[in-house]
């Protein structure tokens, strides 16, 4: 996070007043919610109604169409298959299935799963380290310089 105060130099305030702008640098680990997903989300929880997706009521099933539509814009973008997306809780959730999906697959066709990761890694990951090992796999710890 930055913090400066801008005046008629910078290019920002005008003459005899100074305004203060904050820049968030740590956007790789949370990032504002794009407007357009708030306004859409929005109706859902307020207007609309909501609905578990997984449930067969009407409500339901309103909210699983609507994933399964931005299942398909998303993959059109990615330009990928709807059935390759999936929507996660965050990162740690991200992080964990990935690890243990691939170990299984690996240990499903009889090959080693080799996981080359660095020590600096966020803890979703560097807690995974012990169960991989415990679990057939092998690390290798890479050490930043
Ligand atoms: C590289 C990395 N992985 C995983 C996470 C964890 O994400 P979440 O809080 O969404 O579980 C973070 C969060 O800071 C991160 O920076």
């Amino acid at each position: 996070m930055g913090s400066k105060k801008l005046g008629p130099r910078d290019g920002g305030a005008p003459q005899g007043r100074e305004i203060e702008m904050t820049i968030y640098f740590d956007n790789a680990s949370t990032t504002a919610i794009d407007k357009r997903v708030w306004k859409k989300m929005e109706a859902f929880q307020f207007e609309e109604g909501y609905g578990n997706a997984s449930s067969v009521h009407a409500l339901g099933v309103r909210a699983s169409t609507a994933i399964e539509q931005v299942r398909q814009k998303v993959a059109e973008k990615a330009h990928s298959r709807a059935q390759d997306i999936f929507f996660l809780s965050g990162g740690s959730e991200a992080n964990n299935w990935v690890v243990q999906s691939l170990l299984q697959e690996a240990k499903k066709v009889g090959r080693l799963f080799h996981w080359l990761t660095t020590e600096t890694e966020h803890s979703s990951l560097s807690k995974l380290v012990p169960w991989v090992q415990s679990s057939g796999g092998q690390v290798s710890l890479i050490h930043p310089v």
